[in-house]
């Protein structure tokens, strides 16, 4: 069986990852419009919503793929330009340290993540812990830009140090484009964000440090941490 890189095996991780997102449920407030991110973690705490028809009034989706695992459990989808503020957003994430800086994008959605992120009040994001690390960097930086700009973009990262993949033949929910980063210094994640989020072309960096999660619910062997 695979084993990941913190010994576990495939299916303890998603043990740890259905672990997590069960917790989560508790964070959902009764007849709320929920904020749900993308992602197999996601995944597992839409099949714990489903367990739990009319919780909640309605949903804003982070991706067409949770949208439609939405509508599948029975959820209504609205556009966040109907809703306004969220009051409380869940979603996974791809690594993270316990400053609760994230870095996302695994799964190319990280446009529309970004964004109901910054339009909740709270950010519960849900991971195992074979994602949670001193410093962020080990997962390659999802960075969305505009199909003209990719070189011009690509250009600009590699002058700073970091080494690009181009996640070719991929487009996102948005029509853009997607690399991948590897090799930036990552002390400070904000600073980096900042930085990166000012380079003409690019539409959204994967690293949510300016706005982190507010908390973080670590799926364990043993049960769920929360930081
Ligand atoms: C999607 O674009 C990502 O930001 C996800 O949140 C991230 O990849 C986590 O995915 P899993 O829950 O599948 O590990």
């Amino acid at each position: 069986m695979t084993q990941s890189t913190t010994g576990s095996t495939q299916d303890e991780v998603h043990a740890k990852k259905r672990r997590c997102a069960q917790a989560a449920l508790h964070y959902v407030e009764s007849g709320s419009v929920l904020g749900v991110g993308t992602g197999s973690t996601v995944g597992y705490f839409i099949e714990a919503l489903a367990t739990r028809p009319g919780l909640i009034r309605a949903a804003v989706s982070s991706s067409e793929a949770t949208s439609a695992l939405l509508r599948a459990a029975g959820i209504e989808v609205l556009d966040l330009n109907e809703v306004g503020t969220v009051h409380l957003y869940i979603d996974g994430a791809d690594q993270a340290n316990r400053a609760r800086h994230l870095i996302k994008g695994g799964g190319g959605a990280l446009t529309r993540e970004k964004i109901v992120a910054a339009a909740a009040e709270r950010f519960v994001c849900i991971i195992d812990d074979g994602k949670l690390a001193g410093a962020l960097g080990a997962f390659p930086l999802p960075i969305e830009v505009i199909p003209m700009a990719r070189a011009l973009v690509t250009r600009a990262i590699e002058a700073r140090g970091g080494r690009t993949v181009w996640r070719r033949g991929f487009v996102t929910d948005n029509g853009n484009q997607i690399i991948d980063v590897q090799g930036l210094a990552m002390c400070d994640p904000p600073a980096l964000e900042r930085e990166l989020d000012a380079i003409t072309g690019v539409v959204t960096v994967g690293l949510f440090a300016l706005r982190p999660a507010d908390l973080l619910l670590v799926g364990t062997e043993a049960g769920t941490e929360t930081i």
